[in-house]
């Protein structure tokens, strides 16, 4: 009969439990030192530990050579255990027990004495799926135990839980076990199993299960299912639906090198190739998260593959970690936009547009808040309301939003994005020049890659604005450079 692997791989005593180091440390003391709880709580996501060392406890308890850290797996109770059939260790789950009446005969039940061990050891799985009535008969039984009793709860749900229950229990808060010693794991069982995998194969899935082992072991189980023969990293990542590492790292390149078409060819092939293209803005994101990680400590984040330390290595000397994080913000924001609509190509393309702006963007913004602060400086009273300022050593104005305008030119950008995402995308990081009743004029860099889309688009913004303000108006792109050389006002 074929066994699972997950279910082949249930650890059978402590040795053989992952990543739950401290919990682990906490209970051989008890057992140890003979001060064992009578009610336990163990909470965590699903899949990483906590019924297998429910199981492993009641081992250790029950154990005719225990109470020990290291039961003998030889003897009756534990075989029973390990074969689910000890009369001693009762297994309910919560999910299908909720009623009054089957904690009424658990109650009924751990009256009685332990046929042929120390203890009755009640194992409730998912136990915040119990019913407040069921809750409240459980509660006697706890507030009272009979001193051959022994409760270990285990919950996905610990908050369900009533504080009268909490309060009785030891509760344990099991972690999700990270990338590293997932692999290893992966890769201890691929080896007894003679799965032949690579690593970078290993790897993906233990990112993709994101801190369960079950998870973890089942899809390495599917991948071995579907491929008998060597399971290469681009068959999983096909299998998990994941898109191409190669081309993710092309584009990344594209963009920490400042090459947009580039980035919108690959985009434009992904799309083609039918690529998840929210899953793909997502691995990009991860490789702005590694070479951030490089870059600010010099070293390669652990989950990393050789290859991909390898890679990262040779972008070393690119963009300053404050670009990245800015563009990283930008993507981020982009994906949660990516969630929300069907437009999830012409979406990314103007990301990318926004990533590779970003570069200009941040000096803009540098010389913006200096052209503010030194507008500040040569008004006087005597000038206009409209705040002119100066640029550099140059003495030339730039006319900045005319603050008697009624019209709120960041209210209308957004209004802009919630009718046409793509066009309000385009206008999230230009410079307002002038904003005044009868004229709106912004600047971009002269070599900012949206420049051309937003001069080729300007018609269609104009008819929005037009449209949000019930009326005719100038809408002007200009660069920012034209601006800095008009003379004086
Ligand atoms: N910490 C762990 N160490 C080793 N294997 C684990 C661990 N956690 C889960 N597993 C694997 O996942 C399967 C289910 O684990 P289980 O203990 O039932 O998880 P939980 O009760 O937390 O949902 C096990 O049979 C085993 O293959
Ligand atoms: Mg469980
Ligand atoms: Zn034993």
């Amino acid at each position: 009969m074929y066994l699972a692997l997950a279910r082949k791989y249930r650890p059978q005593n402590f040795l053989e439990v992952i990543g739950q180091d401290a919990i682990i440390k906490t209970l051989h003391n008890a057992i140890q030192n003979d001060r064992i709880h009578h009610a336990y709580l163990f909470c965590g996501v699903r899949g990483i530990g906590k019924t297998s060392l429910a199981r492993i406890m009641a081992k250790s308890i029950n154990c005719q050579n225990g109470p020990t850290i290291t039961p003998c797996q030889e003897c009756a109770c534990c075989k029973e255990i390990t074969a689910g059939n000890s009369l001693d260790v009762i297994e309910i789950d919560g999910a299908s027990n909720n009623l009054v009446d089957d904690v009424r005969e658990l109650r009924e039940q751990v009256k009685f004495l332990p046929t042929a061990s120390k203890y009755k050891i009640i194992i409730i799985d998912e136990v915040h799926m119990l019913s407040k009535a069921a809750f409240n008969a459980l509660l006697k039984t706890l507030e009272e135990p009979p001193a051959h009793v022994i409760f270990i709860f285990a919950t996905t749900e610990a908050h369900k839980i009533p504080v009268t229950i909490l309060s009785r229990c030891q509760k344990y808060d099991f972690r999700k076990i990270s990338g590293p010693v997932l692999f290893n794991h992966l890769k201890d069982i691929s080896a007894k199993e003679n799965i032949k995998i690579e690593d970078g194969a290993l790897q993906l899935i233990a990112q993709c299960a994101t801190g369960s082992v079950r998870d973890a072991v089942s899809l390495l189980d599917q991948a071995f299912g579907i491929h008998h023969d060597q399971l290469t990293e681009a068959k999983v990542r096909e299998l998990l639906g994941l898109a191409d590492r190669v081309i993710v790292q092309e584009v990344f390149k594209s963009i920490v090198t400042q090459d947009l078409s580039e980035s919108l060819k690959l985009l434009e092939e992904t799309d083609q190739r039918g690529l998840d293209l929210k899953l793909f803005a997502e691995t990009l994101l991860r490789q702005f998260r590694n070479l951030i990680l490089v870059k600010s400590t010099g070293g390669a984040p652990v989950d990393l593959s050789p290859a991909e330390v390898g890679f990262l290595n040779e972008l070393k000397n690119t963009p300053d970690v404050s670009l990245l994080l800015t563009q990283y913000q930008i993507l981020l924001a982009t994906i949660r936009e990516l969630a929300l609509s069907e437009y999830q190509k012409t979406i990314l393309e103007i990301a990318f547009v926004k990533l590779h702006q970003a570069q200009n963007m941040m000096a803009l913004t540098d010389l913006v808040s200096l052209v503010k602060n030194k507008g500040q400086n040569v008004r006087n009273a005597d000038q206009p309301v409209r705040a002119q300022g100066t640029v550099g050593q140059s003495d030339r104005p730039v006319d900045l939003t005319d603050s008697k305008s009624p019209i709120d030119w960041y209210q209308l950008v957004r209004w802009i994005t919630k009718e046409k995402p793509p066009l309000g995308g385009l206008l999230k990081d230009v410079i307002p020049v002038t904003v005044s009743d009868h004229e709106i004029k912004i600047a971009v860099a002269p070599d900012s890659q949206s420049r051309g889309l937003l001069i080729e688009r300007g018609p269609a913004i104009q008819d929005l604005i037009e449209k949000n303000l019930g009326r005719k108006i100038n809408f002007l792109v200009t660069d920012l450079k034209d601006e800095k050389k008009k003379p004086s006002a």
